[in-house]
């Protein structure tokens, strides 16, 4: 019978443990043997007790955690060839050949390369006398699924990966939290919030929580910024707003790709407007806590998802991406979606909150 292994890799995000739970049961109920690889590509590297074969109860009470209760890591070792020597080894020797990553985009590339060299691997294997023919015939390709498991929201061909609407939930306690100490001192507040190089988060919660301003990579705003956003602050503040908020991605940069920092906003509003202002930086809080229903339920579908999508392949096929498009849960090839993804184009969703702001500001001319 087929063997598959799952792990997750990279940085944590809430959803993992349903992503995971998904796969292992869908596997037992398809009649497939599940090995869950702790610590990511770590694990996969040292073998032994790390990859361990898991039953339908070993994912029970995991469903409503955050993080991934198999552990994560990034790991050095995968990068060099000898380790990929290694992983290729651990898993061959339990007759494994399918695989599911549950990571970043730095994961899902890694997942690539290392089907890419996966013949070759084998090879040398079999020759230094590591792998015997029988082993290295019976998983002579390798197929791989990836799920997209990060808060960024920075994968291309899905709407949504697994954590972001978790830290958006975050984000917008955080603001809300912010929102009403800051409005009784009619201080203003800078909430940095995280993305790396992509604005997503920012930007939802800059409609969700009401923000005055969002910086994003994407959108670097028109030299001069500096002057518009007072303006537009001030005005707010004189028709009644007693606090104000920007929130700054933390990839953000200006039109000559300078970063745009938080600290730098504070000084601007406190030197322009002469406001009280402070800056909050949200962290690894918007990672942790319970996964939503949204990501519960995501993952769950991704994870069913990438079991059927082994279960149908017939021999080898190109590495595939589970995304989601408008609710509907898609098989993709997983190398479009990792190199287009540096061009995401925001446009569209950066428009929408540029109305969203307008409209905001209409209620304030009276
Ligand atoms: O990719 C998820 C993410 O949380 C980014 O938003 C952030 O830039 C980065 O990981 C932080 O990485 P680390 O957990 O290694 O500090």
């Amino acid at each position: 019978g087929r063997c598959l292994a799952v792990f997750t890799s990279g940085g944590d995000a809430q959803g993992m443990n349903s992503a995971l739970r998904a796969v292992v049961r869908m596997a037992i109920f398809s009649g497939v043997r599940v090995f869950a690889v702790r610590e990511g590509y770590k694990g996969l590297v040292e073998g032994g007790k790390h990859i361990e074969e898991f039953r339908w109860a070993s994912v029970s009470n995991i469903l409503h955690k955050g993080g991934t209760v198999v552990g994560t890591a990034r790991c050095k070792e995968f990068r060099e060839r000898e380790g990929r020597l290694k992983a290729a080894e651990n898993l061959v020797q339990r007759g494994i050949n399918n695989l599911v990553v549950i990571g970043g985009d730095g994961s899902l590339t890694g997942a690539n390369l290392f089907k890419k060299e996966w013949e070759g691997l084998l090879a040398e294997l079999e020759e230094a006398g590591r792998l015997t023919r029988s082993q290295v015939e019976k998983c002579k390709y390798l197929n791989i699924v990836g799920l997209v498991g990060s808060i960024d929201n920075d994968m291309c061909g899905t709407d949504m990966t697994i954590g972001t609407d978790s830290a958006l939930h975050r984000i917008i306690e955080a603001v809300d939290c912010l929102t009403s100490t800051a409005a009784s001192h009619q201080r203003s507040f800078v909430l940095e919030v995280m993305g790396r190089h992509c604005g997503y988060l920012a930007l939802m919660a800059g409609i969700a929580g009401c923000a005055d301003a969002v910086f994003i990579p994407e959108r670097p705003p028109n030299p001069g910024w500096e002057d518009s956003m007072c303006y537009q602050i001030a005005q707010c503040r004189d028709a009644g707003r007693r606090h104000s908020l920007v929130i700054v991605s933390e990839g953000a940069v200006d039109s000559e790709n300078r970063p745009i920092t938080s600290e730098q906003i504070r000084d601007i509003l406190q030197a322009k407007l002469g406001h009280d202002t402070r800056i909050t930086v949200l962290g690894h809080v918007q990672r942790g806590g319970k996964p939503s229903a949204y990501d519960r339920i995501i993952s769950a579908r991704m994870g069913a998802a990438a079991v059927i999508t082994l279960l149908n392949a017939e021999g080898e096929i190109p590495p595939k991406m589970i995304g989601v498009q408008g609710n509907v849960i898609m098989q993709l090839p997983l190398m479009d979606c990792v190199t287009k993804t540096r061009a995401i184009d925001t446009a569209m969703k950066t428009c929408e909150f540029k109305q969203a702001l307008e409209l905001r500001g209409r209620s304030f001319k009276r």
